[in-house]
């Protein structure tokens, strides 16, 4: 669980408030929090994350969980929590609408949840002296027009409601950081992968739903001919990509674009989890998915100077990995069913 990133940089353990902690990314990074000696507070309101990915940290002293939603009022909400582990000092802000389509079919819900939720976080981290907010921003800030590979500096010109919600928090959060000194790093996730990426639904990420369907040997559907290119970063190299910028002055007040520098078809994709998995899926094509990028890789420089960013996890492990979690979930699934 330690990186290269550790030995720059002093962490500093303490009260960590987690948004989105029982989510994909969200939960791998209580992983590393709590590792490095933090007291760890999640808030989740259960929309799309599950207690079942906290499962390891249930019973801790120094975790707590609390269901509540990123749009209620947080001073109440964390009372408790700043009672048990004292005042909030440090801040990792995942919870959100994280469906790039459903932003696109429903701006308005997904405004009020990932914008509104945004500030309302900041009014709490300025009017409780937290020191520093780490904001999951995504590479859903840039276009098909962005150079490849894409940087911090490209234009940020996003085409979903998704994209322009996190490229407005990141500017929140630079306004909080001049007017109020609540420092911040937004990191601008390219496509994360892992244990604990839900399959299940249609907004799912491609690796997960790849590996569920070649596990199960049911069809696997490429949109569009397969060539389209994406970057992609395995979660607890992200996690603790997250850990660093929470937990010392790594990366302040930057916006950090977070991947492996290494661009990858979805055909290669297919083919790699074909071959893990001994799969008999068919795999199958159609036409190409309403405003999908066509290319997605970004430069690592910035990550590299600011985090000492070195991603640890290779895509064949990362996938083998995965997998071997992918077969574990089937596996209590099957006994689960059995069971009942
Ligand atoms: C991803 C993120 C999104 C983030 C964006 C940043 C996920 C789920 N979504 O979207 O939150 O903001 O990057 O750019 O991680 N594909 C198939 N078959 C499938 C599913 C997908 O061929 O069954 C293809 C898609 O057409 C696409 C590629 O796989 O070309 C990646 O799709 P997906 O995993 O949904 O990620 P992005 O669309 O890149």
């Amino acid at each position: 669980m330690t990186s290269n990133a550790l030995s720059k940089f002093v962490a500093k353990p303490g009260h960590v408030l987690v948004t989105g902690g029982a989510g994909f990314i969200g939960s791998h990074t209580v992983d590393h929090l709590l590792a490095r000696g933090c007291r760890v507070t999640v808030i989740d309101n259960l929309s799309t994350g599950y207690r079942a990915n906290l499962a390891q940290c249930e019973g801790r002293a120094d975790f707590q969980f609390i269901e509540a939603d990123i749009t209620q009022d947080l001073a109440p909400v964390c009372e408790c929590a700043v009672k048990r582990f004292g005042a909030v000092e440090r801040i990792a802000h995942f919870a959100a609408q994280t469906a790039v389509p459903l932003s696109v079919e429903d701006p308005v819900m997904d405004i009020q949840v990932n914008l509104g939720g945004t500030a309302r976080l900041l009014e709490y981290a300025r009017r409780n002296g937290v020191q520093k907010v780490v904001f999951a921003s995504s590479s859903a800030v840039y276009d098909d027009d962005a150079p490849v590979p894409v940087s911090e500096t490209s234009t940020a010109r996003p085409a979903s409601p998704y994209g322009i919600d996190k490229l407005a928090g990141e500017f929140f959060l630079d306004y909080y950081a001049r007017y109020h000194g609540v420092a911040f790093t937004a990191l601008r996730f390219m496509n994360v992968y892992g244990p604990r990426q839900d399959p299940s639904s249609y907004y799912s990420g491609v690796i997960s739903i790849f590996l569920d369907r070649a596990v199960a040997g049911q069809p696997i559907t490429i949109f569009d001919d397969g060539e389209q290119t994406r970057d992609f970063v395995y979660v607890t190299d992200v996690a603790d990509a997250v850990a660093t910028a929470a937990l010392s002055d790594a990366g302040n007040c930057a916006v950090i674009n977070i991947g492996t520098g290494i661009e990858v078809s979805i055909n290669r994709i297919t083919r790699t989890i074909i071959e893990l998995t001994g799969s008999t899926s068919q795999v199958r094509h159609e036409p190409p998915r309403p405003g999908d990028i066509r290319r997605s890789v970004t430069t690592m420089t910035r990550a590299e100077d600011l985090l000492a960013f070195a991603p640890q996890v290779d895509l064949r492990d990362g996938l083998a990995r995965t997998l071997a979690w992918v077969r574990g979930q089937a596996l209590a699934n099957t006994r689960r069913g059995s069971a009942a």
